[in-house]
């Protein structure tokens, strides 16, 4: 069934867990995210970007969701709309059927220009009298993701601020996501601790320098009723950087969010965690290795086929290490 983000993470938080957010594109990932909550009892949060809804088309990504939910009844399913640049773009996606709605005021609505802050209160507050009318949730976000070492927002595309940043702006600070989430009303706050999307987010392991799990226990304490969400959360599984290369793809040294810090951030507020990158390097690698060692197949679902075993084995983990697995 279809259910608000609220509603699962005030579950979450009663029972102390975390969920992973996987972004969705297509159907290989709808099956991988869903076959895994199935097979570990998980409840799930699917979202669907502005580039995923120009990839798919917003229909299609749709009827992807609610073919999910119509083929797995027993499992909660939250469709959510991520990083919304504005009340109106939120505003569709509510019409459209979506249960979950990311306000993302923290930058314009180009998506790359930071905003000031009295900005992100109001488009923010718009959205949730909008979305709170409709039974829809609010997810906000306080502070900009990116490198603390470089103060960059990481990914060329997409989401993410243009420019370097400044240490206020890349850790949320408690005492504002206090008032922000007062003045806004927020189901929901995603907040900036030195993550950022895409594949290069550390040159080495992160240490509490460059990933501040200490603030989000700062934020956790100031404001111990609102569910925190870390967006940039993909881990970046060595193993399959190691297969993409060895399979002809060319990805740098790097590094990305430790499992085990995001379990520790969950102990302390983090109730939904965004993945998106791991899927893709999953995919990728799967992709690369069946095709370099199948070279005469031209079936399509034969490797795409790999893809989803690829990308579930990777939910499984995050459903079972983020104790999401068991409480659908
Ligand atoms: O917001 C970041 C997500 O990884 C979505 O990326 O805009 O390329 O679909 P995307
Ligand atoms: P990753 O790029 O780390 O997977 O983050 C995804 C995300 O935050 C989507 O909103
Ligand atoms: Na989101
Ligand atoms: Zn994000």
């Amino acid at each position: 069934a279809l259910i608000s983000l609220r509603q699962l993470l005030d579950h979450a938080a009663e029972y102390s867990y975390g969920v992973p957010a996987f972004n969705v594109n297509n159907l290989e990932q709808m099956r991988a995210i869903m076959e895994a909550a199935d097979k570990t009892d998980s409840p799930v949060i699917v979202q669907a970007s502005a580039g995923a809804r120009k990839y798919a088309g917003a229909p299609f990504l749709r009827h992807l969701i609610l073919a999910a939910v119509e083929e797995w009844p027993h499992v909660p399913v939250v469709m959510h709309q991520d990083h919304g640049t504005s009340p109106a773009v939120c505003q569709r996606s509510i019409q459209l059927g979506f249960s979950s709605v990311m306000m993302d005021g923290s930058l314009g609505e180009d998506g790359k220009t930071p905003t000031s802050y009295e900005y992100n209160v109001d488009v923010t507050r718009r959205t949730v009298e909008i979305a709170h009318a409709c039974g829809i949730s609010v997810e906000g976000e306080l502070g900009c993701l990116g490198s603390l070492e470089t103060g960059m927002a990481g990914e060329e595309d997409g989401i993410g601020a243009e420019g370097v940043l400044d240490h206020t702006q890349l850790l949320t600070d408690p005492e504002e996501a206090a008032d922000f989430v007062k003045q806004t009303g927020v189901d929901a706050l995603a907040i900036a601790i030195g993550t950022s999307h895409g594949a290069y987010k550390f040159t080495k392991p992160p240490t509490g320098d460059t990933l501040s799990i200490q603030r989000i226990k700062e934020i956790h304490k100031r404001i111990p009723d609102t569910h925190l969400v870390m967006h940039g959360s993909s881990s970046v599984p060595q193993e399959w950087l190691a297969i993409i290369n060895e399979y002809g793809g060319q990805i740098n040294e790097t590094y990305g969010v430790p499992v085990e810090e995001i379990v520790e951030g969950i102990k302390h507020g983090v109730r939904k965690v965004n993945i998106d990158t791991d899927l893709r390097l999953a995919s990728t690698g799967a992709i690369r290795q069946f095709m370099a060692k199948n070279p005469s197949e031209f079936d399509p679902r034969k490797y795409l086929a790999k893809t989803v075993d690829a990308m579930r084995d990777i939910c499984i983990a995050r459903y079972e290490a983020f104790g999401t697995a068991g409480n659908a």
